[in-house]
């Protein structure tokens, strides 16, 4: 029995959706079962289980040999996520799926890499079979970028001269499908796949000439302010904690750290690019 955690948002539910389009039966822990119902119809075993209790996830873990590990950033993300690998192992469950970021390389400061490391060294610690799938910078992160581009002219982010390569969130999820149904799955045993979309890496000039393309004018990029970036996008953060981490993640972004890396996993293993930032913004038009 495969479990999947996070349906509710954008990775699980890319991950819920692929795998029903394959006629995958699986179980999905869910906080709020009301939230989730409308996966029942897709023949989706709903368990309400909350990962700040362990008893519930041990609950959802019946009969489960493996299991996709996805939670948002947050302060308790690493209490959370190793309390969940503590759980599984106790469980039985002989392959856990970690949802994770390629920025989370040893020599970070920064809490949300810091937050996957920690996950990631429980998880190669536990016994367990695992596999790390970390997708690049997601496209998505771009979606308010277009409307605000067309009245402004501008994508206006404080990252420097940094780059990135992207990654379109959905198809994160069918790739984390695609290693649940192979049916050579050991070869995805014990193995930590960066993942990206077909694109060049990019700075953010880039990523504004592909967005002024989509909406016919010419887009500068302005790198702005990064306190005053910070402000615009405090009210889309769960709170201060977040809204510091993301501002922090995207410094060492801006700053060269953590610089984009473009590979061929995604192509090598699904036999298929995945979608270009083009494909993804013309999708929002
Ligand atoms: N943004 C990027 O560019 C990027 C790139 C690479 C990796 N990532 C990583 O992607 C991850 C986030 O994935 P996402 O975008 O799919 O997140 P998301 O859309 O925020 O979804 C989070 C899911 O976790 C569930 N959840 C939250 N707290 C829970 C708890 N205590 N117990 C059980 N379930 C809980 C939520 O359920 P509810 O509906 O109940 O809230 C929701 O289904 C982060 O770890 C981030 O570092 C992001």
């Amino acid at each position: 029995m495969i479990l999947l955690t996070g349906i509710t948002g954008n990775i699980g539910g890319a991950t819920a959706r692929a795998l029903v389009a394959r006629g995958v039966k699986f179980r999905a822990l869910v906080r709020d079962t009301v939230k989730a119902a409308a996966w029942v119809e897709h023949g989706v075993e709903l368990v309400q289980a909350d990962l700040e209790d362990a008893t519930s996830v041990k609950r959802a873990l019946v009969s489960v040999n493996c299991a996709l590990l996805v939670l948002p950033n947050s302060e308790s993300q690493e209490r959370l996520e190793t309390s969940f690998v503590r759980t599984a192992k106790e469980s039985g469950l002989s392959w856990i799926i970690k949802l994770s970021s390629p920025e989370a390389i040893r020599g970070t400061e920064s809490p949300i890499p810091l937050a996957h490391i920690a996950a990631e060294d429980a998880i190669m610690a536990s016994g367990m079979k695992w596999t790390l799938v970390r997708p690049s910078f997601y496209m998505q992160n771009f979606r308010s970028s277009l409307k605000t581009a067309r009245t402004t002219g501008k994508l206006s982010m404080p990252m420097g001269l940094g780059t990135v390569a992207l990654t379109d969130n959905q198809d994160a999820g069918a790739f984390i499908a695609h290693l649940l149904t192979d049916p050579h799955a050991a070869q995805h045993h014990d193995r930590c796949y960066d993942i990206t979309g077909p694109d060049p890496v990019m700075n953010f000039h880039d990523i504004a000439k592909v967005i002024g393309e989509v909406v016919g004018q010419p887009i500068t990029y302005d790198d702005c302010d990064a306190k005053a970036f910070q402000e615009t996008i405090r009210p889309f953060h769960r709170n201060q904690w977040h809204s510091d981490a993301v501002a922090h993640l995207f410094a060492e972004i801006a700053d060269g750290r953590t610089p984009g890396r473009k590979t061929d996993t995604f192509q090598k293993i699904m036999g298929q690019p995945g979608r270009s930032l083009r494909e993804y913004l013309q999708s929002l038009t």
